[in-house]
């Protein structure tokens, strides 16, 4: 996918928030420790770093939510840090109740709050729930086949 392609996909999931600009994703691209995992309608951008590999975003097609997208590409991206990693961690709107749903089903925790951080157009902010899972190689959520 090129910078126009994931500014475009991500302003269509994110909607209450400010999108990510073509700029923006180039230059995060461009920088080290930077993981692109795509599907068909949806992407996934990480870093690692040190042993920690954190969810800097995902995004999938509105048109195309609650086909297993999400749930696939997070799963690539945990399987594929976890002979460089051993924590993840992502950051996650309070009331982003498909997300929260998604971590935690694949064993996220939480373990901090930054309050008000999601700034909303026309609305109160949302705090950001940072949540952490550790990972192993005999992890069995990694292991069994990807749902959906
Ligand atoms: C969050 C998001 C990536 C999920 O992608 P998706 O492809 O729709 O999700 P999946 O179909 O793989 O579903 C995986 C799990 O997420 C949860 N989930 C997904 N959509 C949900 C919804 N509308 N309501 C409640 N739970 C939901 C469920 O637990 C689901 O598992 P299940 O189908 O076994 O019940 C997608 O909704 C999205 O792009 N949202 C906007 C951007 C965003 O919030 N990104 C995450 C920021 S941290």
């Amino acid at each position: 996918m090129t910078p126009q392609q994931l500014a475009a996909l991500h302003q269509s999931a994110f909607t209450a928030e400010r999108p990510w600009s073509a700029a923006e994703f180039e230059a995060l691209l461009d920088g080290p420790h930077v993981g692109l995992f795509t599907a068909a309608h949806g992407f996934a951008l990480t870093r690692t770093v040190a042993g920690e590999s954190e969810l800097l975003t995902l995004a999938v097609d509105p048109a195309h939510q609650r086909q297993g997208i999400g749930r696939a590409l997070t799963h690539d991206w945990l399987s594929a840090i976890t002979p460089y990693a051993d924590t993840a961690f992502l950051e996650v709107a309070q009331d982003n109740s498909a997300a929260n749903a998604l971590y935690l089903s694949l064993g996220f925790a939480e373990i901090g709050r930054r309050p008000a951080y999601y700034k909303r157009n026309n609305a109160a902010s949302a705090d950001a729930i940072v949540l952490r899972r550790s990972l192993t190689l005999t992890d069995s959520t990694l292991s069994q086949p990807e749902s959906g």
